[in-house]
């Protein structure tokens, strides 16, 4: 079976277009959805998305990937990033691959926003340029699918 590229979304990323604009950009989160979609049935994977504001329901999807074989996710887990020791220990219980994506640069604004519970467990992370922050992770995603073998030896596995 095809490998499944999941797009986990965390709190208020369903409101993207109309939140905060100047830091967030102006597309739908379906529109960014949908783009993806296409790119990845066009590389030949399966797809799904998931957005959640609780982070229960959060948890409890990303435990049903652990059924997946072949799996990698792009997870925007939104202010849950900076607070969440449960979705952190979500992801390691589950041993899920994934790219850590924000849409502005975390970096660069508040102190309270500068530290993940989940860059050092992630194959890499892709934040501050916007909506096209999701399309840059699917492009790493897919050469992590495609070619492991050509990315440093850490990110071949994703976790430490
Ligand atoms: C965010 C950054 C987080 O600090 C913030 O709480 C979000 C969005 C981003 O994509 O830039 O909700 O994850």
């Amino acid at each position: 079976m095809a490998a499944l590229i999941a797009v986990i979304n965390g709190p208020n990323l369903n409101l993207l277009g109309t939140r905060e604009p100047e830091l967030y950009g102006n597309e739908s989160l379906a529109s960014i959805i949908g783009r993806l979609t296409r790119r990845i049935h066009e590389a030949g994977y399966r797809s799904s998305h998931f957005q959640s504001n609780s982070e229960g329901a959060i948890i409890d999807h990303i435990h049903a990937l652990e059924l997946e074989k072949n799996r990698v996710a792009l997870f925007n887990p939104g202010a849950f990033t900076h607070t969440s020791l449960a979705l952190r220990d979500a992801v390691l219980a589950v041993q899920l691959p994934f790219i850590e994506v924000h849409l502005s640069n975390p970096a660069r604004r508040e102190h309270y926003r500068t530290h993940s519970h989940f860059t050092d467990l992630a194959i890499g992370l892709v934040s501050g340029f916007g909506p096209l922050s999701y399309d840059l992770a699917l492009e790493a995603a897919l050469q992590f699918l495609h070619h492991p073998t050509s990315l440093p030896r850490e990110a071949q596995h994703g976790h430490p």
